[in-house]
């Protein structure tokens, strides 16, 4: 069946109309002021509502064994709550320890996803290890259509990678057109940092942050910027959270390195106060790079209303309370990450567009559009033209909501954006041409979601 989307305003990275959006075959065929209907097609009326592209969400984990172990979302669970939320493609970490090997941890991650993901996905693939196998292994992941890495500088002894490995990986991304995402923290510092803090007997969640300072950061975002560097490859850094790391990104551009910048949004919307809160509540704040100090999260608004921070993604990773029990008495055993697959969008909107600074294009262009453009999806995904995928947002401005565990679809015993006031929520959500959400209820189809495959950067650095 066919679908038109009537009478909405199209919203994309940089322009804005009104018409409607004729979907057939999975795409977008029409687009128009006063389209025919044709027989067998599904008509939903946008009026009064923005028409945006499907959001993409580059940073997420769903299937994580990390820290003892496994994150509670699958891909039925994570793709309908990404969905409920108006993220139509997530691109997820595959994250081998470092004993797997690279095909072993893809072949891995991939099985995970197929045949239960509801929505489009793609991977970067975690190099946690760099020996002899390695460059062969990773040519084929590559030329299977995987053509961004993941490295952590952090997580020292786990997914943490030394830097004789890191330069191997990133010569390697140079020569083959791989763009690579990186967790930037000095893992020596918050090895010694944690075990000082330890030492003096405190094991509170309050001390996961200065155990991981802003200077520790930016010295990991300084490392990283020196091996792209020398090493020529492009490089995107995660999860960016703080003043100190943004300058040295900044700098790092400004020496011309072809660097991408992430904030994830519980960066934005939440301080270290959150992970302070007594009773090991602020064991749900724990995730790395922290929660920082309050003052940062004006810095980093300012820098994405800006453009100088690219896209802003979730870094969903899903622990429920009780694993994070596992850290009660020693903070350094808290399973990192605070999940929010679901609530990216109606934050980004809420308290960036309609109570904030941030352009309404600029929210497209963080949330769906830049992220297709790093990562070798444009134009299939992140923007409303002719011969795109048809995911579509159409999403209701007048709505009024507040976020909480009870009302979500993560598979989790907790909302980390708790009684927060939300200003909007999809009403409609499509994925290539197919209605997934209706009103806040899932309606798609589990398994319907494709693995996308992407060309590596040409000699230009460009797609
Ligand atoms: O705390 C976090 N960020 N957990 C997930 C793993 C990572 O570092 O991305
Ligand atoms: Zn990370
Ligand atoms: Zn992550």
């Amino acid at each position: 069946m066919s679908l038109l989307i009537k009478n909405g305003e199209i919203i994309t990275g940089d322009t804005r109309y009104r018409a409607d959006i004729y979907c057939e075959d999975e795409t977008i065929s029409r687009i128009g002021t006063n389209l025919e209907v044709p027989p067998d097609t599904e008509v939903i009326d946008a009026s009064g509502k923005y028409v945006f592209p499907g959001f993409i969400d580059p940073h997420v984990h769903i299937y994580l064994p990390f820290m003892g172990t496994f994150s509670k979302d699958t891909h039925e669970t994570g793709s309908r709550a990404a969905l409920v939320g108006g993220t139509t493609t997530y691109i997820e970490m595959v994250a081998p320890s470092r004993g797997e090997d690279p095909l072993e941890g893809y072949e891995l991650w991939k099985s995970k996803a197929e045949g239960t993901s509801a929505c489009d996905y793609s991977f970067h693939m975690g190099v946690s290890r760099f020996d002899r196998n390695t460059e062969a292994q990773l040519k084929e992941i590559i030329a299977q259509g995987i053509t961004s890495f993941k490295v952590f500088l952090a997580y020292k002894g786990f997914f943490g990678i030394d830097d004789e490995e890191l330069f191997h990986t990133l010569s390697l991304a140079q020569r083959e057109g791989v763009i690579v995402a990186a967790h930037c923290e000095n893992a020596e510092l918050v090895a010694q940092l944690q075990q000082s803090l330890l030492a003096q007997g405190k094991t509170g969640p309050e001390f996961h942050e200065p155990s991981r300072p802003p200077t520790v950061e930016a010295d990991g975002v300084h490392h990283f910027a020196t091996f792209l560097e020398t090493t020529g490859a492009h490089g995107y850094i995660v999860h960016l959270s703080c003043e100190a790391a943004l300058e040295a990104a900044l700098a790092a551009k400004s020496r011309g390195i072809d660097l991408g910048i992430e904030a994830v949004i519980p960066h934005l919307m939440l301080d270290k106060s959150y992970a302070e809160r007594p009773n090991f509540e602020g064991a749900k704040y724990v995730m790395s790079p922290p929660l920082r100090e309050r003052k940062n999260q004006g810095v980093l608004w300012k820098a994405l209303q800006h453009g100088l921070i690219d896209t802003v993604a979730t870094d969903h990773a899903p622990f429920d309370f009780t694993q994070k029990e596992m850290g009660r008495g020693d903070f350094t055993k808290i399973p990192n990450g605070i999940p929010a697959i679901e609530d990216r969008v109606n934050l980004l909107y809420t308290y960036g567009v309609n109570r904030g600074p941030l352009d309404i294009h600029r929210f497209v262009d963080a949330a769906a559009t830049r992220a297709a453009k790093l990562f070798g999806l444009f134009p299939r995904k992140g923007t409303i033209q002719l011969g795109s995928d048809a995911d579509l947002v159409v999403y209701d401005p007048n709505y009024r909501g507040t976020l909480s565990a009870a009302s979500q679809h993560m598979n989790l015993d907790y909302n980390g954006f708790e009684g927060m006031e939300i200003d909007g929520r999809p009403s409609v959500v499509t994925v290539r041409g197919q209605v997934a959400v209706r009103d806040g209820a899932f309606v798609g189809e589990k398994g319907r979601g494709k693995l996308l495959l992407r060309e590596p950067l040409d000699g230009a650095g460009l797609r």
